[in-house]
């Protein structure tokens, strides 16, 4: 895996710096994606909300950002996405990055869980995913994906998407998680964070483009071979309860519930499987 140094370095001269696998990430996409950039920042909020704020600039241009360290990391439905504690992070505990690039597909319906398909697919077979696009490994919460969108300008049809990703390379310091985690180290001993970047990241930029192109239909029989939820009897934070029957062709949750069959598409709904103290609702790790 061909590394470079981080550019904005913050470190203590006594760790060794992280290497990154910029240039070749870079190499690999660029030819699809053209004018596509890697930076990589020790420090930051969250790469979501930096690129949303550049995106809201008219800083249009396809990158992948990555942090080190994120200080105010965003989940979904408004939660936190708690990173480890300072070098903690640094030295190699998650791995959070956010790809934004200019999408226009006929159809936005399903590209959450096809963005958490690709990132399961590209890490490791045993992964599973909990609709729409928690990535689990052994009923435990091992990655999680925050998407947002801004607007491209008046006359395009495209919008700026932004795909954050936060994977938990080694076991998190946070206690009391709704949600107990799982690390990537568990299922592939050793890994750094810049390895699973490289896994991921020209892979997630395929899967987007094809996306573009094809819509979330053709990967719906491979997102419920991974359904984490499948078969299980599941509740809604609305009170709905019901057995989760995988997801439909543009992505939607089908729930056999008393009164017949139910496709949930909301995304602000959350799961918990029943019968089990977990609880899918979570934005942590
Ligand atoms: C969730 O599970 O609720 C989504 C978590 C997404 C976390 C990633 S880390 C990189 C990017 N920047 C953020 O602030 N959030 C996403």
């Amino acid at each position: 895996m061909p590394t470079c140094q981080v550019r904005d370095c913050e470190r203590s001269q006594a760790r060794q710096p992280m290497r990154w696998p910029a240039e070749a990430i870079q190499e690999a996409v660029v030819e699809q994606l053209p004018g596509f950039a890697v930076e990589v920042v020790s420090q930051i909020d969250s790469t979501n909300s930096e690129l949303m704020r550049r995106a809201r600039a008219g800083r249009l241009e396809p990158v992948l950002l990555v942090a080190e360290r994120q200080t105010s990391g965003r989940g979904r439905l408004g939660r936190q996405w708690f990173s480890q504690q300072g070098a903690e992070q640094t030295l190699g505990g998650a791995l959070t990055f956010s790809l934004g690039l200019p999408l226009s597909p006929p159809d936005w319906s399903g590209l959450s869980l096809a963005v958490g398909l690709s990132v399961a697919q590209s890490l490791h077979p045993d992964l599973r995913l909990k609709w729409p696009n928690d990535i689990w490994w052994q009923a435990r919460k091992l990655a999680g994906i925050l998407i947002e969108t801004a607007n491209c300008g008046d006359q395009s049809a495209a919008r700026y998407a932004v795909v954050g990703v936060g994977i938990n390379i080694r076991e998190p310091a946070a206690q009391g998680l709704a949600t107990p985690a799982a690390w990537l180290d568990e299922v592939l001993p050793g890994v750094a964070p810049a390895q699973a970047l490289w896994r991921v990241a020209p892979a997630l930029v395929q899967a987007l483009k094809t996306f573009e192109l094809r819509g979330f239909a053709p990967l719906q029989p491979q997102f419920n071979r991974l359904d984490a939820l499948g078969g299980s009897a599941v509740s809604l934070s609305d009170g709905t309860v019901g057995v989760a029957q995988g997801v439909d062709g543009v992505g939607a949750l089908q729930l056999q519930t008393a009164d017949g069959l139910q496709r949930i598409t909301s995304a602000e709904v959350s799961l918990r499987r029943l019968n089990s103290s977990t609880s899918a609702s979570t934005g942590h790790p």
